[in-house]
C-alpha cells in the first residue's frame, strides 16, 4: 500500500479551519481530526477537577486520566472525554477563556502530540490546529496556513455562538480572539507559526466554496499521483 496522505491545516483561532477541514474530509473520504477539540477537552477536565496549572505533578496525573475519542455520525464529529460526549461544552466561554493557557503547558502538548501522531499513522487524514505542519507532522503531504482579518473572525464566531443561544457580546469575543492570538503565537512551546512550506489561505473575503476549490486545486494532483503509483 502506498503511504497515507496527511493534510495539515494550521492557523489563527476562528479562521474557519474546521469548516474547510470537514468539507475536505467529506469530499475526499479522509478522517478529520480536530486537535483544538483535544486541548479543549483537557481544559474542561482541568476546570472540572480544579487542577492547579502550576502543579506539574497534578497536571501529569490528570493527563493519565484523560482519554479523548472522536466519533463520526451523520457527517458530524463528536468529541468524548472518558466516554462522555462533551462536544457542546468545550465550545463554551469558560473553556475558550482557559484553553490557551492549558495548551501552553509542555506536558499537555507532549501527551496530545503523541496521540495525534498515532491517529495519523496509517490513515488518510486532515488534521487542523496550530502546530500540525511544524511539530506534529513536519513531513505532512500538504500544509495550509489559514488567516483572516480579526474583525471578520470575531463577527463569524459571534454569530455562531448567538445562533447557539449563548449570551455573549462582540467585544468579548474580539478580546478573547486577540488574547488567544497573542498567547498562541508567543508561547514558548510550539507557538503558532507558518511552516516554510505551507500554502497560505486568507479567507477574509472569499466564501467557503472558493476556499474548498482553492484547497482542492493543490490536493487533486496528489490523488492522481497516488493512484498512478
Ligand atoms: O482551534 P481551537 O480554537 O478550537 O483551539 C483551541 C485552543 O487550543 C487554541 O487557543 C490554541 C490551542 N491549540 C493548540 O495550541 N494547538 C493545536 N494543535 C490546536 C489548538
Amino acid at each position: 500500500m502506498s503511504k497515507n496522505i496527511v493534510i495539515a491545516i494550521d492557523g489563527y483561532s476562528s479562521c474557519g479551519k474546521s469548516t474547510i477541514a470537514k468539507a475536505l474530509a467529506k469530499k475526499l473520504h479522509f478522517i478529520y481530526i480536530d486537535t483544538g477539540a483535544m486541548y479543549r477537552a483537557v481544559t474542561l477536565y482541568f476546570l472540572r477537577n480544579k487542577i492547579d496549572l502550576n502543579d506539574p505533578i497534578a497536571v501529569e496525573s490528570a493527563l493519565d486520566n484523560i482519554h479523548i475519542n472522536f466519533e463520526y455520525r451523520d457527517e458530524q464529529t463528536f468529541v468524548f472525554l472518558n466516554e462522555e460526549d462533551i462536544s457542546e461544552e468545550i465550545r463554551q466561554m469558560p473553556v475558550s477563556e482557559k484553553v490557551s493557557q492549558v495548551s501552553a503547558i509542555k506536558a499537555v502538548r507532549t501527551a496530545m502530540v503523541r496521540q495525534q501522531q498515532r491517529m495519523g499513522k496509517s490513515k488518510n487524514i486532515i488534521m487542523d490546529g496550530r502546530d500540525i505542519g511544524t511539530v506534529v507532522f513536519p513531513d505532512a503531504t500538504l500544509k495550509f496556513f489559514m488567516t483572516a482579518d480579526p474583525q471578520i473572525r470575531a463577527e463569524r464566531r459571534y454569530k455562531e455562538l448567538i445562533n447557539k443561544g449563548e449570551k455573549v457580546s462582540l467585544e468579548e469575543i474580539y478580546a478573547n480572539l486577540a488574547l488567544r492570538d497573542h498567547q498562541d503565537t508567543t508561547r514558548e512551546e510550539s507557538p503558532l507559526i507558518q511552516a516554510a512550506d505551507a500554502i497560505v489561505l486568507d479567507n477574509s473575503n472569499i466564501d467557503q466554496e472558493m476556499q474548498l476549490e482553492f484547497a482542492l486545486s493543490y490536493i487533486r494532483p496528489l490523488l492522481i499521483d497516488k493512484n498512478t503509483q
